[in-house]
Order: structure tokens, then sequence, then C-alpha cells
């Protein structure tokens, strides 16, 4: 593993964000920037971390995580659905199947818990809700108590800038903008890939809480996985050998996920509205260390950033896709 000395040297080298003029037609996201030419997507995994629907600062070897992670699982899940994945050019880009996105996420819980408005702890806690999205709900859960079975609970994928809503199926399907049968399609699939994500994720004896999954449609018509998958963006990990203890004790989990960034925020009053608290750098430190320690831990490899510019190599790295 990366010591903090490399991880802080690595400070100034971050990616921020990149802006190619002849690279294909620009979508900037929270996280990644995205280029489209023709039939192929560019996306270059910057080291942004978004919080609260919001950009808030830059972590050393984040971007590189992130990708490296999402391939890791990539591979280990073409069996239950096909991804879009074609090259990874850099450590910071991937090429990928440009598709047509369905305008739904398809989100799986395993646990009940989360801090935001949009968790399922706080419609089941704070607003007393016992039907999420089409799921009754017992009484008497717990904060962070395993469901019996993973649910389900799609969200409307918001425009720039909006928060995602979650919804029923009824709900989904009652916009008109795709059929029961995809509807179902992507459903099953995405139980199926939280079911591998947790059997692979328990052998290295941690825990993946909840994830979000988005699906493509290919021009031929086929559904794919797009975007990423069970990346510390994208999804809750905990460690599974201190969960019983701690859950009987009524104490937070042990997280490998953003949550340590957005409880530094929340520590200095911030959830999202307002103006976003300075980040020390102690802090983007540690965010690094917990991001490169989440990859070691769940693909058993060893992280293999190196200290230095990620722009100069990445520009090189994409020469061969540039107009
Ligand atoms: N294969 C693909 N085809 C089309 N769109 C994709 C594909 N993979 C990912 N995307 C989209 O690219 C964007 C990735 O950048 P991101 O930073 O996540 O943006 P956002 O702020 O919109 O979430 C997302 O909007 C995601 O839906
Ligand atoms: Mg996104």
């Amino acid at each position: 593993m990366l010591s903090v000395e490399e991880i802080t040297q690595q400070l100034p080298n971050c990616l921020e964000g990149v802006h190619f003029e002849n690279l294909g037609e620009e979508y900037i996201g929270k996280v990644r920037d995205n280029y489209t030419q023709g039939d192929r997507r560019i996306i270059v995994i910057s080291d942004r971390l978004s919080a609260f629907d919001k950009v808030i600062a830059n972590i050393p070897f984040k971007g590189q995580v992130l990708n490296q992670m999402a391939t890791f699982w990539f591979d280990k899940t073409e069996d239950i659905v096909g991804n879009h994945m074609v090259e990874v050019p850099d450590p910071n880009a991937i090429v990928v199947k440009q598709c047509s996105a369905m305008p739904v996420e398809m989100v799986v819980r395993g646990y009940i818990t989360g801090v935001t408005t949009t968790s399922a702890w706080y419609n089941y806690h704070e607003k007393g809700v016992r039907n999420f999205c089409g799921n009754e709900l017992p009484e008497g859960l717990q904060k962070n108590q395993k469901f019996d079975k993973p649910i389900l609970t799609p969200s409307t994928k918001a425009a720039h800038g909006d928060h995602d809503v979650s919804a029923s199926k009824e709900e989904i399907l009652a916009e008109g903008k795709i059929t029961e049968e995809e509807f179902d399609y992507m459903a099953d699939v995405s139980m199926r890939l939280f079911e591998r994500g947790v059997e692979i994720a328990a052998k290295q004896g941690i825990i993946l809480v909840d994830t979000k999954y988005e699906f493509g449609k290919t021009p031929d018509g086929k559904i794919i996985l797009i975007d990423e998958i069970h990346t510390p963006d994208s999804s809750r990990f905990w460690f599974a050998n201190e969960y019983d203890q701690r859950f009987a004790a009524g104490e937070e989990q042990k997280k490998i996920d953003k949550e340590y960034v957005r409880e530094f925020l929340a520590g200095k009053g911030f959830i999202g509205e307002g103006e976003v608290p300075e980040i020390p750098d102690e802090v983007r430190v540690e965010a690094a260390r917990r991001y490169i320690e989440a990859y070691e831990l769940i693909t058993g490899k060893t992280f293999d950033g190196e200290v230095g510019l990620v722009l100069p190599r990445l520009e090189e790295n994409l020469k061969k896709y540039q107009s």
C-alpha cells in the first residue's frame, strides 16, 4: 500500500478534470469527463469527490482507484450481464460502448442505513415509511439491520444538478419511458449482480451494503450495464468482522466509502446547502488512503498508483482517439 508520505506528495498532482478539444462531444459529469465519438464513449475518471450531489475536493489517486475497481467488477460479472467496457487506455480512463442511458437507476440495498433524506433509514425512521419503493418493511427494524432479502429501490435519474427521486416499479412504468419487460430484466440482473458482489466481497471480509446500477441500450437494442459497478462512489462497504458486535452495541459500522468525507462535512455543519467548507490536506490524504485500502481489500490486489502528474500521461494515452 502507498505510504501516507507518497499520498501527500500526490496532492498537487491530482486530476482535477480535463478539457480535450478534439476527443468528441463533451459532457462534464460530477466525477467523470465524458467524450462521445459515434458508438464509443471515452470516460476520464477525475480525482473529484462529490458528496451531497456537489463536487467537494480532489482526492489523490481516487480516479484510478475507481476505474480499476469498476473494471475488476466488470470482469467478475460479465457472465450475468454484458457491460460497456471496451478498453482501458490509461489508469484514469476507460473506452466504452456508447449507449442511450435507461432513465432509471437500480438501487439494491442489503441493509437499512443511510443519513440523507433519500436513504432507506431516513425514510423508515424519520418519516415512518413502511412501504419503500414497493417494498413492505416490517416494524421494529434497527439502524444498519440486514433485510431478510435485499430490496430493490429504483430511482429516476435526475437531470444535471437535480437530486434523484426514489420510486416504485409502478411509478417508473407510469412514466412510460421503459417497458415492463425492460424493467423486469434490469431488476433481475441487478439482484444477481448484487448477490455476486456480496459473495466476492464476503470472501475478502467485506460487506457490500448497498449499491446502484445504471443500464444502457446499445444501438442494436441490447440492454447492458454501463457507468460503474461496486465502487466506493456507487456503493457502501462495511467491515464484516466488526458488524455483529457494533450492531448489537448500537454503534455505527466501520465503513470504507465516502462516508468519511460526508461525516467531516457534517461535522462542519454542511449537509448539502450553502458553501462547501474547505477540506484540509490531512482529510484529503486520509480519504485517499481509505479509497486505496478499499481497492486492495476488495480486489485482493496491490494498488499500483505512482506518484506523478496524471494529466500528461493521460494526454499521451488518449492521443490515438483524437481526431
Ligand atoms: N456507456 C455509456 N453510455 C452512455 N452514457 C454513459 C455510459 N456510461 C456512463 N454514462 C453516463 O456518463 C456519466 C458519467 O459521469 P458522472 O460523473 O457519473 O456524471 P453524473 O454527474 O451525470 O452522474 C453519467 O451521466 C452516466 O450515466
Ligand atoms: Mg454518476
